[in-house]
C-alpha cells in the first residue's frame, strides 16, 4: 500500500482529525476547536489570510527572501519583490483602502493586467478583511457591469491598460464603459496608470493608484472568522448570469498550504510559477496565495507561450529564474509545439531547476502529454479540478510518493476528495463505465461555501441532482486501479484555450440580434484550443438578411458583449435546428456531431433533416 492510498483513505474516513492536523501549519489568531460543523470547516477559528502569506514569513526571519518576481516580456521588465518589500507594498495598499472607507466584509472590484499591483490588491483586501473580486481582463465591458452589479463593490481598482502581444487593451474606457451600464456606483475607483498608456481620471470618482497608496499609511492585519469570505470569483455557468463562488478564509489556508508540499511537492524558498492569469482561479490558487502561504516565489509572467517574442519564452523563464514547478494548460503547451515541434527553443535554455510539468485548465490529450515529456524529461502531471473546488480534486500527488502515470489520466482523487463516478440513477458505475464525476460530501476545506447572493443556485445547481453528493459537470470513469479519467463537460460549459465559457450565455447574446429567430452553440474540437463555439443560426422568417452578412454581425456581437476571450468566431446560418417534437435542442446530440463520435438520431427528433445540415456544415 502507498504513502498516498494511506493518506487519502485516512483522510476519507477521519477528516476532521486530518484537517485538524493539516491546520497547524497555518498561524491562527484564534485556534479552531471545532474542525467542521454543518459542512462549514474551522467555523470557530479566527485568522488573516494575508498575515499567513506575508508577514509571518517575515517575522520568521525570511524577509530578504524573494516572493514575488515580475517577468514582463510585453514591457521588457523583470522585477523582483522580497517578502518585505511585498509586505510593504501590501500593507499601504491595504491603508489606502481603508482610508477609502473600505471595511471587513466590503467587496473590492479589481479589473487588472498582471502587474505585481494586482496582486498587492488581493493581498490588501485580505489583510482588512475585505473581499475582492478579480474579473479577467478579457471581458467585455458588458461583462464586467455585471459583476459590478452583482458584487456591489465600495471601490473598484484597476489600470489604464492591459498590453496584449498585438495590441493595447484600453481597460480604463472599459471600466467607464462598464459602471455606465451598472446600476451600482462605487464610491472610488483607484488607476494605476502604466507609462504605456495613461488614461484620463474622472475627477471626484478616480484616483491615482501611485499618489493614493504614498499617501497611506500602513494598515494591520484585521482577523477575521474562517468561515467569512476571502474572495468572490465569478465563473461560467450554465446561463448568462456568472455564478459567484465564495472562498472562505480559513479552510482556504489550510488546504492551499497543505496541497503546496503534498500535491506539488514544494518547498520554503523553491521557485512556484503558475503560467495562468489572476483572473482566473489558477492565478487566485498558485499564482497569489499557494506559493505565498509556502513561503515560496512566486512568478507573475505577462507575456504568453508564443509572439512574446517566440515560443521559448516559458523556457527563458525557467532557466531566468530556476523555475522548479511550472503549472500551465495544456493549450499554451500545444501552442509552443506549434510553432517549434522539435523543440529547438527549448534546447537553447539550461532547464536543469524544473522539476514538475502540472498541466490543468482542459483534458490532456495524450499526445500533448508525450511530447512535453520527451522534451523536458521531467514528469509531466495531468491534474484536474475547477473555480468551485479551488484545489485539484484528481492528481498525482508527488508530495505523497509519485504514482505510475497514465496518459489520458490525472491519476487519483487527491487526499480529502471522495470522488465518485454515477449513473442516472446514483448508483456508482463499475470501472470503465462513463457516468457523472461527482464529489461525496462533505466537500474538504478551501472549496466553495456558496455562491454569492444566491445559495439557492448553489444547492441546486450542485447539490440537488445527486443527494449528498457534488456534481461538478465532468463526465468519465474510473480504471480497475481508481485512476480517474475526465472526459469533458456534460453540461453547456466549454473550455476554450484554457478559458472557461457558457454557451448558454452566448446563445442568450446571439439571440438578442433582431433578425435571429433561434440559436444553439456548442463547442467544436480545436487542435489549438481544445474547443472553440461555432453558433448555429435560424433568421426570423422574412427577414430577408445576407447569411453571411448575419453571420458576421452575431460574432461581432458575442465579442462586444462577452469580450474576445470568448474566441466566437463561427456563426452559421441554418434552415432550422435539430429538436425533439417538444421542442427540445439536442444539443447533446450536436456535441457527439461535433466531437467525432458515434451519434443516434434520437426517435423523438422533429425533423431528421435538420441534423444531417448540421453535420454536413461541421
Ligand atoms: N486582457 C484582454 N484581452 C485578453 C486577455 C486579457 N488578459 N487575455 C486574452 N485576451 C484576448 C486576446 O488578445 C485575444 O484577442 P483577439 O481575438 O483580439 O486576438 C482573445 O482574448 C483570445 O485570447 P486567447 O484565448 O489567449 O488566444 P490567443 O490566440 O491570444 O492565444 C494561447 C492562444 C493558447 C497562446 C493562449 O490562449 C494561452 O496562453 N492560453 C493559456 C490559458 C491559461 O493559462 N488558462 C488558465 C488555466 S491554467
Ligand atoms: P475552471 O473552473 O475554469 O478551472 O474550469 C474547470 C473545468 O475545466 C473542469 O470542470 C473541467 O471540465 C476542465 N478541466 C480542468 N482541468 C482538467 C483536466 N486536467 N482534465 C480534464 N478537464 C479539466
Amino acid at each position: 500500500m502507498s504513502g498516498y492510498d494511506d493518506v487519502h483513505r485516512r483522510s476519507i474516513e477521519r477528516p476532521e482529525e486530518f484537517w485538524a492536523e493539516a491546520a497547524r501549519a497555518v498561524d491562527w489568531e484564534v485556534a479552531p476547536e471545532t474542525v467542521l460543523r454543518e459542512g462549514r470547516w474551522f467555523p470557530d477559528g479566527r485568522l488573516n489570510t494575508c498575515h499567513n502569506a506575508l508577514d509571518r514569513h517575515v517575522a520568521a526571519g525570511h524577509g530578504e527572501r524573494t516572493a514575488l518576481v515580475y517577468d514582463s516580456p510585453v514591457t521588457g521588465t523583470v522585477r523582483s519583490f522580497t517578502y518585505a518589500e511585498l509586505l510593504d507594498q501590501t500593507a499601504r495598499t491595504a491603508g489606502m483602502l481603508r482610508d477609502l472607507g473600505v471595511r471587513a466584509g466590503d467587496t473590492v472590484v479589481i479589473y487588472m493586467p498582471m502587474v505585481p499591483e494586482a496582486v498587492v490588491a488581493m493581498l490588501a483586501c485580505a489583510r482588512i478583511g475585505a473581499v475582492h473580486s478579480v474579473v479577467f481582463g478579457g471581458f467585455a465591458a458588458a461583462e464586467l457591469a455585471v459583476r459590478i452589479d452583482h458584487a456591489e463593490p465600495v471601490v473598484v481598482l484597476s489600470a489604464s491598460c492591459g498590453i496584449e502581444p498585438s495590441r493595447l487593451v484600453e481597460y480604463k474606457p472599459l471600466l467607464d464603459a462598464a459602471l455606465e451600464r451598472a446600476r451600482h456606483r462605487p464610491a472610488h475607483c483607484v488607476i494605476l496608470q502604466r507609462p504605456q498608456h495613461p488614461a484620463p481620471l474622472v475627477e471626484g470618482r478616480d484616483l491615482d493608484w501611485e499618489a493614493a497608496v504614498s499617501a497611506a499609511a500602513p494598515a494591520g492585519c484585521v482577523a477575521v472568522a474562517a468561515t467569512d469570505p476571502l474572495y468572490i470569483l465569478y465563473t461560467s455557468g450554465t446561463t448568462g448570469a456568472p455564478k459567484g463562488v465564495v472562498r472562505d478564509n480559513g479552510g482556504h489556508a489550510v488546504a492551499l498550504q497543505w496541497s503546496m508540499s503534498h500535491v506539488y511537492g514544494a518547498a520554503p524558498g523553491e521557485v512556484f510559477w503558475a503560467a495562468s492569469d489572476v483572473g482566473w482561479v489558477v492565478g487566485h490558487s498558485y499564482i497569489v496565495y499557494g506559493p505565498l502561504l509556502a513561503g515560496c516565489t512566486t512568478v507573475l509572467y505577462e507575456g504568453k507561450p508564443v509572439g512574446t517574442p517566440d515560443p521559448g519564452s516559458f523556457w527563458r523563464v525557467v532557466a531566468m529564474h530556476g523555475v522548479r514547478t511550472l503549472f500551465a494548460a495544456p493549450t499554451a503547451i500545444r501552442a509552443i509545439k506549434k510553432e517549434d515541434p522539435a523543440g529547438d527553443f527549448a534546447k537553447k535554455w539550461d532547464l536543469s531547476s524544473l522539476r514538475y510539468l502540472f498541466l490543468a485548465g482542459e483534458r490532456l490529450d495524450p499526445e500533448t502529454y508525450r511530447w512535453a515529456t520527451e522534451l523536458l524529461g521531467v514528469p509531466v502531471i495531468d491534474h484536474w479540478w475547477q473555480t468551485e473546488t479551488g484545489w485539484p480534486v484528481a492528481a498525482n500527488c508527488v508530495g505523497l510518493g509519485a504514482l505510475p502515470i497514465k496518459p489520458g489520466s490525472p491519476t487519483k482523487p487527491v487526499p480529502g476528495y471522495d470522488v465518485h463516478v454515477l449513473d442516472s440513477d446514483g448508483a456508482d458505475c463499475p470501472p470503465g463505465a462513463e457516468g457523472a464525476v461527482t464529489i461525496r460530501l462533505p466537500l474538504p476545506p478551501g472549496t466553495l461555501t456558496t455562491l454569492h447572493r444566491d445559495h439557492a443556485r448553489f444547492t441546486e445547481a450542485y447539490l440537488s441532482r445527486y443527494p449528498g453528493h457534488y456534481l461538478t459537470g465532468d463526465g468519465g470513469h474510473l480504471d480497475d486501479d481508481g485512476y480517474l479519467y475526465v472526459m469533458g463537460r456534460i453540461d453547456d460549459v466549454i473550455n476554450v484555450a484554457g478559458h472557461r465559457l457558457s454557451t448558454g450565455q452566448m446563445e442568450e447574446v446571439i439571440a438578442a440580434h433582431p433578425d435571429v429567430a433561434e440559436c444553439a452553440v456548442i463547442g467544436v474540437a480545436d487542435d489549438l484550443k481544445g474547443e472553440l463555439p461555432v453558433g448555429f443560426v435560424v433568421l426570423k422568417a422574412g427577414a430577408g438578411r445576407d447569411p453571411a452578412e448575419v453571420e458576421r454581425e452575431v460574432a461581432a456581437l458575442v465579442r462586444e458583449r462577452i469580450g474576445p476571450v470568448a474566441a466566437f468566431r463561427r456563426a452559421v446560418v441554418v434552415a432550422r435546428l435539430p429538436k425533439t417534437r417538444s421542442g427540445k435542442i439536442l444539443r447533446a446530440t450536436m456535441r457527439d456531431i461535433a466531437a467525432g463520435r458515434a451519434y443516434r438520431t434520437p426517435s423523438t427528433i422533429e425533423d431528421p433533416a435538420a441534423l444531417e445540415e448540421i453535420a454536413r456544415v461541421l
